[in-house]
């Protein structure tokens, strides 16, 4: 069965983004499954660390998981007009060592979605992580954006998603997202990857 690993930005219990996440699990296509991954555990980068310990085994075991599915789904907050600190540094563990990042983040489809309370729901967050995927050598997918918007109006207070109307946008979203998943993944198949 294809599978997308999805990871949220966020780590706080009540987080809008997570539940986001939450709720996609729940809208994806028919025939695509959706596993929710976390980064909640994973260290500040440190080079030292690195160098004298080795990769995290919270982070190996995450990078693992990215292997073992056909599409990763982050859920980004915004934060300053930009990606959050916590987020980039999970992605930066796992793009150690760089030998590893073609296996990890090469051509991999990888779409970027977000919530917040704002009126913008999280554009500029998402915007700011193009660099970081273009760096990696993902295939980002640009079929269509979701920015939820008032996001404290689209989930109730145990996080589950209420707005009809972002609901659909979030089953148009991932439909196109998983067509993109599938086509790729079809492609490696007939080339052998
Ligand atoms: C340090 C910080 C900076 C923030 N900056 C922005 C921002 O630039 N734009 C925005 O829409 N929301 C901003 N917010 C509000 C977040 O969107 C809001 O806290 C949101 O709920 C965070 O996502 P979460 O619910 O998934 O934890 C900021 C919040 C924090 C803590």
């Amino acid at each position: 069965m294809p599978t997308v690993l999805g990871l949220s930005g966020s780590l706080r219990a009540g987080s809008l983004n997570s539940s986001l996440l939450r709720a996609a699990a729940q809208a994806m296509p028919t025939g695509v499954t959706l596993e929710i991954g976390s980064i909640k555990g994973i260290p500040l980068y440190d080079g030292d660390v690195e160098a004298t310990e080795g990769i995290p085994h919270t982070v190996a075991a995450l990078k693992e998981r990215i292997v073992a599915t056909d599409g990763l789904l982050l859920v980004t907050p915004e934060y300053n007009n930009s990606l959050p600190g916590a987020f980039k540094n999970a992605i930066d563990w796992l793009s150690r060592p760089p030998p590893d990042i073609p296996r990890v983040f090469g051509k991999r489809p990888v779409a970027v979605i977000g919530a917040s309370p704002g009126g913008f729901g999280t554009l500029l967050s998402q915007t700011a992580w193009l660099p970081v995927l273009k760096t990696l050598g993902t295939a980002a997918y640009f079929g269509s954006r979701l920015q939820v918007s008032r996001a404290t109006d689209v989930f109730d207070g145990h996080g589950a998603l209420v707005d009809a109307r972002i609901r659909e946008q979030l089953q148009k979203f991932l439909a196109g997202f998983c067509e993109f998943v599938l086509e790729s993944r079809r492609r490696d198949r007939n080339s052998g990857a």
